[in-house]
């Protein structure tokens, strides 16, 4: 646990206890390549609470390099925000972005990093299609949660609010060049999130080794993912200062992100993005969770051999048998409640009639090409009603 790994994926990831002291050699390789402004992008809190501060605000400024430092990012980040970081930002023309944060700081740093590279483009731009990125500022990483694998991969999630709209962008630009995924950054995290981190990775574990693009490496990295939550979240919830628990579900998290970034997601996150698109209070990994049953149920009989594989630490053996379908819906329900998530969608504010809305909505986010048309199953709106309504 204390040698701190180089994971490579499409970002140089060091990984293990300690990993955050990384950061001075990486600043170091950034000033030999003449790189002496840069911007910062977190939240309003976890930066300092986790004490990643502790580490970055010295050695930035032994090195002499100016910064400015957004620190307004919300959970659920809006296109917005982004386009006020950028507004600020651009003020000393940074040459790096460093996103500290969980999902929402590190996949607003890297759209921060390219609009600071195309300018005259926002972020609607982005994620209205009208500007396909290229190129980025270089981005470094610092991961504070054990859920997201936005430090590992290529996307990121924004919300238009006026369209209702949450979605992802993908590009090669987007990786960060180094990430830091330090165990004990993530102590201070509040008990909600390190189960909602959780079962965030689980999953996009879940997701990435039964879409279309799945492959033996994902699910691979499923199998492993997933046997690594189911042991380590109950330790992790029972103490929360328990670091061999909080280092496991962190390498979960980032198998989670490299198998999201080889394969995406199909019908999970889109369905929950636009829950939280309407509800932007509601945690991303509370409503995926929610989600995740009546989702099995649908794509068991078409994934059963894989399903039954990955998820065996959590469900027991099964034979891998299409009619497994509601039983093993039934078991994962039970996992979950026993790990204390009890909520149902009408627990957080949704009721029988904005389904009909969310249909659509999701329909009109995800389109022709969306991560929908990835699932293993044909997803027809009949289906993504009684996703939603046996979620109630
Ligand atoms: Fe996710």
């Amino acid at each position: 646990m204390n040698r701190v790994l180089e994971l490579r994926c499409g970002s140089v990831d060091y990984f293990g206890i300690g990993a955050i002291n990384r950061f001075e050699h990486i600043m170091e390789q950034y000033r030999k390549r003449g790189i002496r402004r840069v911007g910062i992008v977190t939240g309003r809190s976890s930066y300092r609470l986790s004490g990643a501060w502790r580490v970055v605000k010295p050695v930035i400024e032994e090195k002499h390099i100016e910064y400015l430092h957004f620190d307004a990012i919300t959970p659920n980040p809006t296109v917005d925000q982004i386009d006020e970081a950028v507004h600020l930002l651009k003020e000393i023309e940074p040459q790096l972005i460093i996103g500290i944060g969980g999902g929402s700081s590190l996949d607003a740093s890297k759209v921060v990093a390219v609009l600071l590279r195309n300018r005259g483009i926002t972020a609607r731009d982005i994620y209205t299609g009208r500007f396909t990125p290229f190129e980025a500022l270089p981005i470094l990483s610092i991961n504070l949660t054990h859920g997201t694998g936005s430090e590992v991969d290529r996307y990121a999630v924004a919300t238009i609010p006026e369209e209702r709209d949450k979605s992802g962008a993908a590009a090669d630009c987007m990786y960060p060049e180094y990430a830091i995924d330090d165990p004990e950054l993530m102590l201070s995290l509040p008990d909600k999130e390190v189960l909602y981190t959780s079962l965030d990775a689980l999953n996009h574990l879940v997701e990435a080794a039964t879409t279309k693009l799945s492959s033996p490496y994902t699910v691979m990295l499923a199998k492993e993912g997933i046997a690594l939550i189911n042991k380590w979240l109950p330790h992790a919830i029972e103490d929360r200062q328990d670091i061999e628990a909080r280092y496991w579900l962190l390498y979960a998290s980032i198998l989670g992100g490299i198998a999201i970034d080889c394969a995406v997601v199909h019908i999970t996150h889109p369905l929950e993005h636009t829950l939280s698109a309407f509800r932007p209070g509601l945690e991303h990994g509370l409503g995926l969770t929610i989600l995740l049953p009546a989702v099995i149920k649908v794509i068991y009989p078409a994934v059963a051999e894989t399903l039954s594989g990955i998820l065996r630490p959590i469900t027991g053996t099964l034979k891998g048998t299409p009619d497994e379908a509601e039983g093993i819906a039934q078991s994962l329900r039970e996992w979950i409640e026993s790990l204390g998530v009890s909520q149902r969608l009408r627990d957080v504010g949704f009721t029988d009639d904005d389904i009909p809305e969310l249909v659509r909505y999701v329909r009109r986010s995800q389109g022709e090409s969306g991560s929908l048309s990835l699932a293993p199953v044909k997803v027809t709106d009949e289906m993504i009603r009684e996703i939603y309504r046996e979620s109630l």
